[in-house]
């Protein structure tokens, strides 16, 4: 059984590299969920390396209600410190991509190239 994984923000230029990117790594995913505003849910996005297309859906709390293995926000600040603790409290682990965390205790910030083993201590 692969990942779940899920986008938000998944129209904008973060999220479309995000995709790029776990493409390129043929990261084992078996259920890659596209989130975004009205303006784009219902949009197909094509997953030409593995013959896919997916659907855009509408970000709502309750989606953010149900059970990724990683919830990965690129859409901006405001959504994030709306929707991202929905998401966290539901028991999900959550990545943002936004500057809106940066310095707030008990949420590590990590830059890969620098500190990528604190991600090992963070207990799920
Ligand atoms: N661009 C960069 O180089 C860069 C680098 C580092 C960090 N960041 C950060 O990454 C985040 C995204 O940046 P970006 O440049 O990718 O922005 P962007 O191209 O404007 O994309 C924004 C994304 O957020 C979605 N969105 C906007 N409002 C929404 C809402 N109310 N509900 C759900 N989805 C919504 C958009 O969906 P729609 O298609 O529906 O509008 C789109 O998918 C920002 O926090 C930015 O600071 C950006």
């Amino acid at each position: 059984m692969g990942l779940t994984i899920g986008i938000v923000g998944a129209t904008g230029a973060v999220g479309r590299k995000m995709i790029e990117v776990i493409m390129e790594r043929n990261l084992p995913v078996s259920n890659l969920r596209l989130f975004a505003s009205e303006k784009s849910s219902g949009k197909i996005i094509r997953l030409d390396k593995y013959n896919k297309e997916i659907t855009v859906e509408l970000l709502t709390e309750d989606v953010m209600k149900e059970k990724y293995d990683y919830l990965l926000f690129a859409a901006g600040g405001s959504i994030s410190e709306k929707f991202a603790p929905i998401a966290r409290d539901a028991g999900n682990m959550v990545i943002d991509n936004s500057s809106h965390f940066r310095m707030v205790r008990n949420i590590p910030l990590v830059i890969p190239e620098v500190n990528s083993h604190v991600l090992r201590d963070i207990e799920e």
